[in-house]
């Protein structure tokens, strides 16, 4: 049984060579292109390459040569069926069924393709070539759109009368053509009608580039009209699935790692007649989980860039909501808000690419920052209201798939809270937040905190850890006797203490004779005091705090030697240092 040709598209469309690849094989960027050391030949000089965007690998020095089912087949001996259901899983896709009616999917799908490129090719070069529509150009020439966006987009115009039904009805059966959702009956005057007629059609095309929906805009101001229309869902067209111009802005990922993704047709384009073309348009619906995987799947960092308006950032909000639960660590979802009333389109055709781009790096807001500032507006100065409020942010933050990201956005959270509120935690519970003082304090204790890495946070966590539990780990001195720090100072204290464990008399804080600067500073970082206020008697739990907290310090120690080995390898590109990356890959990955 043959897989459908859609299915393999699908798959092929959504990884990258490089990302099949360089799950066996270590890469190194040059220029457009990924070389490494051939998987197929010992070889000490690279003599493979990978080329995302010609969707192929090549082996100098084998001549082996495919795309990543062969690539996969090769390596892992596999058949392609079997290559295959890899593949789609890699790829988030569902396994693939056979079964009696795929033939006859597959008989649809071609015809449904055929449907939509003739009719987007027809009316395509009808707007190029043909005078009659002129109403339809002049609209054009009033946004300043030209021939040239006309062309990219393959943007048509579809007249009041058309009949394209006529021309498609000796190919297809009537049932095929209303399935397509370009035509439906009009029950009144029996006849078979043209949804998008009157209007200019910009092609959806799936990630392949063929075109599989349409979206259409009005031209004469009609106020019993919708400005837009879609294309309903059909059999081959789901609109949570696709995104305007992915298709377009894919290829630029192995030149830039951002993509802008705004909320219309026109913006896409009037951003790429400016010079930026990495952008796509969710299609008149929520952002789904997965359009954000999609775009992940190319990108590192999703802009998501919406009108300046109320309905902008109403959809702004629900996009971080439900994308801040596929956060993950390599990648980054901000936000860009504009100017009130201006869109991508109009703000970029008023101020150009240059001022854009600079907009972007000054303005754009990540994910969490937006959430809790949004939040924040919404609370007032009161227990009850800031109650609701970290009740809130702790609902979102758990929502979080990725542990490491979710402990970071909560304790990113609850210490911004802490922020606000610096009396919570003594005798006097009033809340109040002194403004002038607290405003200096906030910076400080933020300029403090910025100047501290991840690293000496997570040590300071675990010093903290320790510091409160003595004699826990008195007794249990395996657990932590063997972690490596990094920090000199934080390393000394360490060693200190476990020093001090060793020795067999009871000890306590005390005993420790801490520097009072460095006690008061650990007291006030580390961010596992946040997740410990309520956990401080249970010991199992506080073992699996210390547990996890050596564990992260392992995989930091892990990072840093591979980032070092990396460094290497791209100068001496040897075997050897090739052998032990892989080895410290394998043993992070069991961490
Ligand atoms: P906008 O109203 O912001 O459109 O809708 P726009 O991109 O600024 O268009 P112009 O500049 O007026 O031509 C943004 C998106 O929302 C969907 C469309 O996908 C549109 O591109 N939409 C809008 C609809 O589906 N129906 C509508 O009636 C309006
Ligand atoms: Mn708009």
């Amino acid at each position: 049984m043959k897989y459908p040709k859609e299915y393999l598209d699908e798959i092929k469309t959504r990884l990258k060579v490089s990302t099949v690849v360089s799950k066996s094989v270590v890469l190194k960027k040059r220029g457009k292109e990924y070389v490494g050391l051939s998987p197929f030949k010992n070889e000490k000089t690279p003599s493979f390459t990978v080329n995302d965007e010609k969707e192929f690998y090549h082996c100098f020095a084998t001549s082996e040569h495919g795309n990543v089912f062969d690539f996969v087949m090769k390596t892992q001996n596999l058949k392609f069926g079997e290559a295959v259901k890899q593949l789609a899983q890699l790829a988030g896709m569902q396994p693939y069924m056979f079964s009696k009616q795929d033939e006859e999917r597959e008989k649809k799908w071609k015809e449904y393709l055929s449907i939509y490129s003739q009719y987007v090719n027809y009316y395509h070069n009808k707007l190029l070539k043909n005078d009659a529509c002129s109403n339809a150009r002049d609209y054009l020439k009033n946004r300043s759109l030209s021939k040239e966006e006309v062309k990219k987009f393959k943007i048509g115009y579809i007249e009041k009368n058309p009949n394209f039904f006529g021309k498609l009805k000796d190919q297809f059966s009537e049932q095929t053509l209303i399935d397509s959702g370009l035509f439906y009956l009009d029950e009144k005057k029996r006849v078979y009608t043209e949804r998008f007629r009157g209007r200019l059609i910009f092609p959806i095309n799936n990630i392949s580039g063929q075109p599989i929906a349409l979206g259409g805009r009005i031209i004469e101001q009609l106020d019993y009209l919708a400005k837009y229309i879609n294309s309903p869902e059909t059999n081959f067209f789901k609109k949570g699935s696709n995104l305007y111009n992915l298709d377009l802005a894919r290829k630029l990922s192995n030149k830039l790692d951002h993509i802008y993704l705004v909320e219309g047709y026109m913006d896409v384009v009037g951003l790429s007649k400016n010079g930026i073309d990495n952008v796509v348009a969710n299609l008149g619906t929520s952002l789904t989980d997965r359009q954000i995987l999609t775009l992940n799947q190319f990108f590192d960092d999703i802009i998501i860039c919406f009108d300046g308006d109320e309905s902008g950032y109403k959809a702004a909000l629900r996009a971080a909501e439900n994308s801040v639960k596929e956060l993950k660590p390599e990648k980054q979802i901000s936000f860009l808000f504009l100017p009130n009333k201006e869109d991508p389109d109009s703000y970029i055709n008023k101020h150009g690419k240059d001022n854009f781009i600079d907009f972007t790096k000054k303005s754009k807001l990540p994910i969490h920052k937006f959430i809790f500032s949004h939040y924040k507006k919404q609370t007032e100065n009161n227990p009850s209201s800031m109650a609701i409020f970290e009740k809130k942010l702790r609902d979102i933050a758990k929502t979080i798939k990725d542990d490491f990201i979710k402990k970071y956005v909560t304790e990113f959270f609850l210490e911004k809270i802490a922020e606000l509120t610096p009396h919570s935690n003594s005798n006097n519970r009033k809340f109040y937040i002194k403004k002038t003082k607290s405003l200096a304090s906030t910076k400080r204790h933020f300029n403090e905190s910025q100047s501290l890495s991840g690293v000496e946070l997570k040590e300071f966590s675990l010093l903290y850890l320790v510091m409160n539990n003595l004699g826990l780990l008195q007794d249990n001195i395996h657990l932590i006797e063997n972690i490596k720090l990094f920090t000199e100072v934080n390393k000394q204290i360490f060693e200190l203490i476990i020093e001090k464990l060793k020795s067999k008399n009871p000890i306590s804080k005390d005993d420790l004779n801490l520097d009072n600067q460095l006690l008061e500073k650990i007291n006030k970082f580390a961010p596992i005091k946040y997740i410990l206020k309520n956990k401080s008697d249970n010991n199992n739990e506080i073992i699996e705090l210390i547990e996890d907290t050596s564990r992260d310090l392992m995989n930091y120690d892990l990072e840093y030697r591979i980032q070092e080995l990396e460094s290497k390898f791209s100068k001496d590109l040897s075997e050897t240092t090739f052998n032990e990356l892989k080895e410290l890959k394998k043993k992070q990955n069991i961490n």
